[in-house]
């Protein structure tokens, strides 16, 4: 089974607070075809409680999963039959959340008796920007999540090497954890940069921590409380000056770390995914300097940013068509790395 040069893969996301299922028709060499992407997003459900809570996001996966999946075969116009390989995320993630979706897709690949793919969730992102090109080249890449913030060296699908992590908090988190002490709605990412569009970057000289030499781990933790302090010392600042200097001084570490790894990787392209790629100054800031470098940017397409399953059907066909099965006895990871 695992020796197909063409599948249809059926995948399923529920790593943390959406639900999603995607249908994807790849081959070896060729830009994958997308037939169907469902999200039903928890974000409301969350909302009233400042922050995902797992219960609420792990019994609306398995309320929500079943119409996905029906949903997911009308749109590509298939049935259970034309589906080759089932793939779900495995983690990292909520624990309860991943094993809804892992669970529901080996059901799947044990019902019909087709093969099981386990995918990693940060490979996923890592892989986004590059669902409708013929191949993924040597390139680094940074995936900017609520959950992470890594900057990978990327040689070919499923060879990769981590360059550098955030020590404490992520990138997005660093965006949530903002908006909640600026008093703006969950998720704060979006919501600072709606913020930001009305305010002046230049504001607040916020720190841009562990920029000396060639490092390449990210901390956020050090802006965070800068943040803080400057609410404690002037409560009446405006939320628009100081969501602008945050989104500033995270976009500068961001674009200067990536560069700097391309550089030290002699890579001629940087890919960018995750939540907080959706950020139009982050995609601003990378294009600007990407094109002062020379280097090429591949920046995943918005609806692939946050959390789908697109994204894991992309990387759990690549493994597929590399031939790869997964055992259906395997475990979910809540702390899987790549
Ligand atoms: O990739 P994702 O959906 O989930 C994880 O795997 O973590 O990313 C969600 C994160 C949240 O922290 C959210 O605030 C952030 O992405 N995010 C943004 C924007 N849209 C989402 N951050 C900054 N600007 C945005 N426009
Ligand atoms: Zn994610």
């Amino acid at each position: 089974m695992n020796h197909l040069a063409v599948a249809v893969i059926l995948a399923i996301e529920s790593s943390c607070d959406e639900t999603a299922v995607a249908i994807l028709r790849g081959e070896l060499n060729q830009p994958a075809e997308l037939l169907a992407s469902v999200v039903a997003s928890q974000i409301e459900e969350h909302r009233v409680h400042g922050g995902v809570v797992p219960e609420i996001a792990s019994r609306s996966h398995s309320l929500n999963l079943n119409g996905l999946v029906e949903k997911s075969l009308e749109i590509a116009g298939m049935g259970m039959a034309n589906i080759d390989v089932f793939g779900a995320t495995m983690g990292p993630g909520l624990a309860s959340s991943l094993l809804v979706g892992s669970t529901a897709a080996k059901a799947m690949a044990c019902v019909s008796g087709k093969p099981f793919i386990a995918v990693n969730h940060l490979e996923g992102h890592l892989l986004s920007p590059f669902i409708d090109r013929t191949a993924v080249p040597h390139h680094i890449g940074l995936i900017v999540s609520g959950g992470h913030t890594q900057l990978m060296e990327v040689f070919s699908p499923g060879n990769y090497q981590k360059l550098g992590s955030t020590r404490d908090d992520a990138a997005g988190e660093a965006f949530d954890k903002v908006g909640k002490m600026l008093g703006l709605p969950y998720p704060g990412g979006p919501e600072i940069e709606k913020a930001a569009r009305n305010g002046n970057s230049l504001a607040y000289d916020f720190p841009r921590s562990m920029m000396q030499g060639g490092e390449l781990d990210f901390s956020f933790s050090g802006l965070k409380t800068a943040v803080l302090y400057t609410l404690q010392k002037d409560p009446s600042a405006k939320v628009e000056d100081i969501a602008a200097s945050f989104q500033a001084a995270v976009v500068d570490v961001l674009v200067e770390k990536s560069i700097r790894a391309a550089k030290a990787t002699k890579s001629r392209l940087i890919s960018l995914s995750g939540g907080v790629s959706l950020n139009r100054t982050v995609r601003e800031a990378f294009t600007q300097r990407c094109n002062k470098e020379g280097i090429d940017l591949a920046i995943a397409k918005s609806e692939l940013c946050t959390d789908n399953a697109a994204m894991i059907a992309f990387a759990g066909l690549l493994r597929f068509l590399s031939g790869k099965i997964d055992p259906l006895d395997g475990d979910i990871d809540p702390n899987l790395k790549l």
